[in-house]
């Protein structure tokens, strides 16, 4: 496939930046979309440009790097993948295909794809986590009974992988999907009723001093979303929210 990429650079976080065209040749439709833009940076490092950054890791959809906005959808046109596992046989030959970062203003552009999403650690460091006991007299876990459906809707929590795409997708930038699945994985389970309270109050709290913005009910974040977070987890963050407040 012979493909023209139009491209978002941007050289530092005060720079203004805009889109640049690109054209890449003989591009298999077996490569990743990663591999075709590895495609297009030996071209240009060959030719003494500036490659284009953009954040990446794993490759297999489990690190949640690959922050692309492609042809105005998070993680590009198909569903429930990250870019990292979308394939070039999703284009065509002769495809114009646009590469943004995210844009929210929680994400500042690092450089060209590359957003900075410590926002998102802040939140997780203001409560995502348990604090265990290890004095000696701590609960096997696994001596506690968890309904089946409580453990499996724990589960379908905890594999979101903080990408960042259902902000990217929300006309609010709203981050409630991510922090709905972070308190929802820990609110259904008897460890995690320990500290429940106190976790919710303070993700909310954080969440909004990072600058997202609300939610109101569009539903985008759980369309996009590469693991099929469900809007349920932020039906139950508010219901936490509520139960911690009064
Ligand atoms: S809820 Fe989905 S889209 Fe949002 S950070 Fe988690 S995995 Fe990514
Ligand atoms: S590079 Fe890790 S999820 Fe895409």
């Amino acid at each position: 496939m012979n493909l023209t990429l139009k491209i978002w650079r941007q050289k530092g976080s005060h720079d203004k930046g805009g889109i640049v065209e690109y054209k890449v040749s003989d591009i298999s439709e077996h490569m990743s979309f990663l591999e075709m833009m590895d495609v297009l940076n030996e071209g240009l490092i060959a030719k003494g440009e500036e490659p284009v950054a953009f954040d990446h890791d794993c490759r297999e959809g489990i690190c949640g790097t690959c922050s692309l906005q492609i042809n105005g959808e998070p993680h590009g046109p198909d569903k429930a993948i990250t870019a990292c596992q979308l394939h070039m046989r999703s284009f065509k030959d002769g495809d114009t295909i646009y590469i943004e970062p995210w844009r929210a203003k929680a994400f500042p552009v690092i450089k060209d794809l590359i957003v900075d999403r410590s926002a998102f650690d802040r939140i997780q460091q203001a409560g995502g986590y348990i604090s265990v006991n290890t004095s000696g007299n701590t609960q096997d876990a696994n001596a506690i009974p968890i309904p089946k459906l409580d453990a499996d809707l724990s589960m379908d929590a905890a594999t979101c992988i903080g990408c960042g795409a259902c902000v990217a997708a929300c006309k609010n930038s709203s981050a409630m999907l991510f922090v709905g699945a972070k308190v929802s994985q820990f609110a259904l389970l008897p460890q995690g009723r320990v500290e429940a309270k106190d976790r919710v109050l303070n993700m909310v709290k954080q969440m909004d001093l990072e600058g997202f913005g609300n939610c109101t009910n569009t539903g985008a974040c759980e369309v996009e979303c590469p693991k099929s977070i469900s809007l349920t987890n932020i039906a139950r963050m508010n219901r936490e929210y509520l139960k911690a407040s009064i």
